[in-house]
């Protein structure tokens, strides 16, 4: 039996209230299958360990990370400390230290539970999001000048490399290949002249030598945008870079009817490094306390990383009880129902190995 060493960091708001649920279920997955179990520790980098240090974690952090095999995270930020600040502080330096380049993000909704969209359900919408997650408008590279006076100004460097936009297409390409054989890539080329019209080349080279049988279409952000929420049913998997892969995916989130439900997985797909699984959800502050956040996301991030580690059965299972859970309650607030974070998750391990209500 495997037992996986998991660095979990908790973080900010709602993550500290959602994780241990995410943990509760992925404990429960290991006894079922009886083929793995978790040790886990615990790291509190977060706004209130900046406050009390000076620092979102200490100056060897992401070396303390290192060796684990994956890093589970709750969410980063809290007001009392700027956002750019508690992000560029924890967040961003593991992406980029562990150059976990793809961020990858599903976008399904759930029987059960609905969505914004008056004809759009489960069938329609099933999108993977293949985000860029080093480099592109994230390079960090910049500055402020003149701070305070009439002629401020802020440069902030969007840096694409080749090595950088060919591995993330062969990524999302590969991911393609196995699905509907269709690749969508964000661009925007008509206006971002040089940095947009080189990820369109490199993206196309790819295909054309790579990856013959697929299919590839260009589509502008804002006209791709429109499109998820006009004809999510044309769309199977989507690549952009850093900055575009993350509106559209909150985009995606909403879709799927709560941001208490989309997950994405920070990977290192080469495994030179860990990598990271994250509810996209963020701490939100105004929910953060209560014990009401909905722990699905969470817990489908955990599902991501056990398909990571090869537990493909236990990952199965996972999602079958939260797809068993979204069709029978509980319910928590984002979902219009009452039940607790706690509560949620109890349901969703009590659910490891129940079957899907048919409907
Ligand atoms: C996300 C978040 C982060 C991002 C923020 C918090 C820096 O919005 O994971 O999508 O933009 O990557
Ligand atoms: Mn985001």
């Amino acid at each position: 039996m495997n037992t996986y060493q998991i660095a979990v960091i908790p973080g900010d708001g709602v993550g500290v209230e959602v994780i241990p649920e995410g943990l509760k279920v992925l404990r429960r997955v290991g006894e079922v299958t009886g083929s793995f179990s978790i040790a886990t520790t615990d790291f509190p980098w977060s706004c209130e360990y900046y406050l009390a240090h000076g620092e979102m974690m200490p100056k060897d952090g992401v070396d303390q990370l290192r060796s684990s095999d994956a890093i589970y995270l709750g969410a980063v930020g809290f007001p009392g400390v700027p956002d750019h600040v508690s992000l560029w502080g924890l967040l961003l330096p593991i992406r980029k230290e562990f150059d976990q380049y793809v961020n990858l993000r599903p976008i399904q909704m759930f029987e059960g539970i609905p969505g914004p969209l008056r004809d759009k359900g489960p069938k329609d919408i099933d999108i993977l999001c293949v985000r860029e997650n080093t480099e592109g408008e994230y390079g960090g590279m910049g500055g402020r000048f003149k701070e305070g006076t009439p002629d401020e100004s802020a440069i902030q460097v969007s840096l694409f490399t080749r090595k950088g936009v060919e591995r993330i297409a062969r990524y999302a390409f590969g991911l393609a290949q196995g699905r509907r054989k269709i690749l969508a890539s964000a661009t925007k080329s008509n206006a971002l002249n040089y940095t947009a019209v080189m990820w369109d080349e490199i993206v196309a080279e790819v295909g054309a030598r790579e990856f013959p049988e697929v299919e590839i279409t260009n589509y502008h952000v804002d006209a791709l945008a429109a499109r998820f929420v006009t004809a999510p049913e044309t769309l199977d998997v989507v690549v952009g870079s850093n900055l575009f892969g993350d509106i559209i995916t909150d985009l995606g989130g909403a879709l799927q009817g709560s941001m208490g439900l989309p997950a994405g997985a920070n990977l290192n797909p080469e495994r030179k490094y860990p990598s990271m699984f994250e509810p996209i959800h963020g701490s939100a502050p105004r929910r953060a306390g209560q014990g009401i956040g909905n722990p699905m996301a969470t817990v489908w991030a955990g599902a991501m990383m056990l398909e990571h580690l090869g537990e493909t059965e236990a990952a199965r299972l996972v999602m079958d009880a939260l797809r068993h859970v979204a069709l029978n309650g509980p319910r928590t607030k984002d979902l219009g129902g009452t039940a607790k974070t706690i509560e949620m998750g109890d349901a969703i391990a009590a659910a490891i190995g129940a079957r899907v209500t048919p409907h």
